[in-house]
């Protein structure tokens, strides 16, 4: 096991350049409030909570991590303004849940400019309303945050009859944010990297702790212990672990299904490193040697990921690595006698009438860093065809790479290949001449894989 890796003490510089960007871009159509809530604490069950996680747009902004606050930012023609409403310190509250910045430390540790208490915001928000133009926030996405923002508004709206003016225009803050995530900063980098070698390791531990008999959650508990030994705050999402057939349901949970000798075993799972997401899929065999029918549809996924890999750099569509799987994926598909040449006709034929989509149903890529299923547009709308017309992919931004091939039995598919569900999932940082592969500490080449499982 390496050395775990822990957060580094909190340096507020990446965090204020953010805040600069967001407030050039609310500048830029005329300036005006944003005002940006964390998520809601939630209750699991009676007085149980769900683990509590930041809004990721909030941590984006802040660093900040405690619930019950609200970010503002003032940016106008002659004015720039931050201000963090945090919970107040609380002796008999900190004796039972821990630390609490309150506002002054707050202030001074997330390089604010004003920090105030949370129970204080809907008192301050109509008056940090008054004479600004413009409001930037969240909209129609939570209805108690937009009841919130209505009240705060309407409280500013009566004000105009004692001379003040109140903001006519709402735009929906998160449209700006979502582009200016898509493009991910030094700090942020640093921390994919991170949460991808701490993922792979979850993997390397599973490939060499697996022993048929065992079930999918012993195998779960494996990666979860790895992933927490090597500096992870969480998983960034809930780990499928599926054994044999279990991995043709795309979106199979970790169960009590026996890992059986002769069967594949799929694992999709990631950690949450500083907040960012890992996301890795790999296949193997649970006795650790892939059959002539797994090994031959394990090629061809893999062929169609170093396909998608390759066709991933600055410069080309969205959309290129997908088209590159898809046509390696289907071409498999035809030699193996998946699909029936006869009836299907060309590779070009069952791309174009999608029959490939029988085993191989979703796409091969999307963005990730603080959400697995990361913000930021695909395309810019569609084309006179009706297609969508896909965005170009510049450096800084991440997504997967994640093809597959997933055999339910059928009475036109040959036997041999029945129940094998294969993918393999890396994650990419886009740069100038191709993509720079974080997850790649788990193998994902055959002969890697036998000796990682037979050692
Ligand atoms: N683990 C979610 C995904 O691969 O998209
Ligand atoms: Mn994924
Ligand atoms: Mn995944």
């Amino acid at each position: 096991m390496s050395t775990p890796l822990h957060l580094a003490p909190f340096a507020p510089a990446a965090f204020i350049a953010r805040r600069t960007h967001l407030m050039d871009s609310m500048r830029a159509l005329g300036g005006g409030v944003a005002i940006i809530p964390t998520a809601p604490e939630v209750v699991r069950n009676r007085d149980a909570h769900y683990d509590f996680r930041p809004d990721s747009y909030f941590y984006y902004l802040t660093g900040f991590s405690e619930p019950e606050a609200v970010l503002v930012l003032i940016a106008t023609e002659h004015m720039q303004r931050s201000i963090l409403f945090c919970r107040e310190k609380n002796t008999e509250r900190e004796i039972w849940d821990g630390y609490r910045y309150g506002p002054e430390a707050a202030q001074k540790t997330f390089a604010l400019d004003e920090a105030l208490p949370f129970d204080a915001l809907k008192q301050h928000l109509p008056t940090l309303l008054a004479h600004q133009t413009q409001i930037f926030s969240p909209l129609l996405d939570n209805a108690t945050w937009d009841a919130t923002l209505c009240e705060a508004l309407n409280s500013a709206r009566s004000a105009t009859r004692s001379g003040a003016s109140a903001p006519r225009v709402v735009h929906d803050v998160y449209a700006l944010l979502d582009e200016q995530r898509l493009f991910k900063d030094a700090q942020e980098l640093e921390w994919m990297r991170a949460a991808g070698r701490i993922s792979a390791q979850g993997h390397v531990r599973a490939m060499q702790t697996c022993r048929s008999g065992q079930r999918e959650t012993d195998l779960e508990a494996e990666i979860l212990y790895s992933f927490a030994k090597e500096g992870a705050q969480h998983v960034a999402y809930s780990s499928i672990v599926a054994a044999g057939a279990n991995a043709c349901v795309l979106h199979y949970r970790a169960g009590s299904s026996l890992l059986n000798e002769g069967d594949l075993c799929l694992i999709d799972a990631g950690a949450e490193y500083g907040l960012y997401a890992g996301d890795i899929t790999r296949t193997f065999p649970v006795n650790g040697r892939f059959s002539p029918a797994q090994r031959a549809v394990y090629e061809i996924v893999l062929a169609a990921q170093e396909a998608a890999i390759a066709a991933t750099r600055a410069g080309a569509s969205f959309n290129a690595p997908h088209e590159a799987a898809t046509r390696i994926l289907t071409e498999g598909m035809l030699n193996l006698g998946l699909l029936d040449a006869n009836r299907i006709g060309s590779i070009d034929d069952a791309i174009h009438s999608g029959a490939y989509r029988q085993f191989y149903m979703h796409r091969t890529s999307h963005w990730i860093g603080l959400d697995v299923h990361d913000c930021g547009a695909y395309s810019s709308g569609q084309d006179d065809a009706q297609q969508p017309i896909w965005r170009t992919l510049q450096e800084g931004m991440v997504l997967t790479i994640e093809p597959g091939l997933y055999i339910r039995p059928s009475a036109d598919v040959p036997e041999q290949f029945w129940n094998i569900g294969i993918r393999i999932e890396d994650d990419a940082i886009v740069t100038t001449n191709g993509c720079e592969l974080t997850t790649r500490d788990a193998p994902v080449a055959i002969a890697d894989i036998e000796s990682l499982m037979r050692h």
